[in-house]
C-alpha cells in the first residue's frame, strides 16, 4: 500500500482504503436517496464535531488550529447545503440509527499520547477517504440530477481533508510508524463495513 499524500490526486487514487465499495452499497444507497441524504447531513455535522474536538484537545499544538478551524467550517458549510436540499424536499434533520461504523473506528484509537493523536488523525482521514470514495459513486450512479450535483461538488473537498489530515499526521510522525498503523487501521476500516448495516447510511 502506497500512502503518500501526492498520490491522491484523482478519484480512483485512494490508496487508503483496503477494499473497494460494494455494487450492493451503491444500489442499495442510489434506491434510498432521502436516507442517506439525510445520513449525509449528519455525517458533516459529525466531521465539524471531529475536527473541533481535535482542535480543543491539542489546543497548544503548533499549527493545528490553523488547519482544523477552516476545516470545521467547511463542514459546517457542506452540512448547511444538505440540510437546505432536505428543507427543499420536505424534510428535516430527523434522527437516525447510526451504523456500527464510527464506534468500531473510535474503538481502535488508543488511549495513550502520541499515539491517540497519531491514531486519530488516521482514523478522521479514513472516514474522508471512504466519504470521498463513496460521494464519487453517488455523483456518476444517482438518478437524481441534484443529487449528482451535490456529490461532484463535496467530493473535491473531502479529497482535500484527507490530504489534510494525512499531513498534520506526516509532520508530527515518522513515516514508518505511520504508514504501519495506518495499514492496520484501514484493515479496521474495511472490516467495520463487511458486515453491512442494514439500513442504507452512507458508511454501512
Ligand atoms: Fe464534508
Ligand atoms: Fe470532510
Amino acid at each position: 500500500m502506497d500512502n503518500s499524500h501526492s498520490q491522491f490526486g484523482g478519484q480512483s487514487k485512494i490508496r487508503w482504503l483496503i477494499e473497494k465499495t460494494s455494487e450492493d452499497w451503491v444500489n442499495l444507497a442510489i434506491s434510498n436517496p432521502m436516507e442517506i441524504l439525510l445520513d449525509h447531513a449528519h455525517c458533516e455535522r459529525k466531521a465539524a464535531g471531529v475536527a473541533l474536538q481535535l482542535m480543543f484537545r491539542y489546543v497548544s499544538e503548533p499549527g493545528l488550529s490553523a488547519v482544523l478551524s477552516p476545516l470545521a467550517r467547511e463542514e459546517l458549510e457542506h452540512f448547511e447545503r444538505v440540510l437546505s436540499i432536505l428543507n427543499s424536499r420536505g424534510r428535516k434533520l430527523e434522527k437516525l440509527v447510526s451504523p456500527p461504523y464510527g464506534a468500531i473506528l473510535a474503538k481502535n484509537i488508543r488511549k495513550d499520547e502520541p499515539r491517540r493523536m497519531l491514531d486519530s488523525f488516521l482514523v478522521a482521514g479514513l472516514i474522508e477517504a471512504r466519504s470521498h470514495e463513496r460521494m464519487t459513486l453517488l455523483s456518476i450512479h444517482s438518478p437524481d440530477l441534484e443529487l449528482r450535483n451535490l456529490y461532484s461538488d463535496l467530493l473535491k473537498s473531502e479529497a482535500r481533508h484527507f490530504g489534510i489530515y494525512w499531513r498534520l499526521a506526516d509532520e508530527r510522525f515518522d513515516r514508518n510508524t505511520l504508514t504501519s498503523r495506518l495499514e492496520e487501521l484501514a484493515k479496521v476500516e474495511s472490516d467495520a463495513l463487511v458486515e453491512m448495516h442494514q439500513e442504507p447510511r452512507m458508511h454501512s
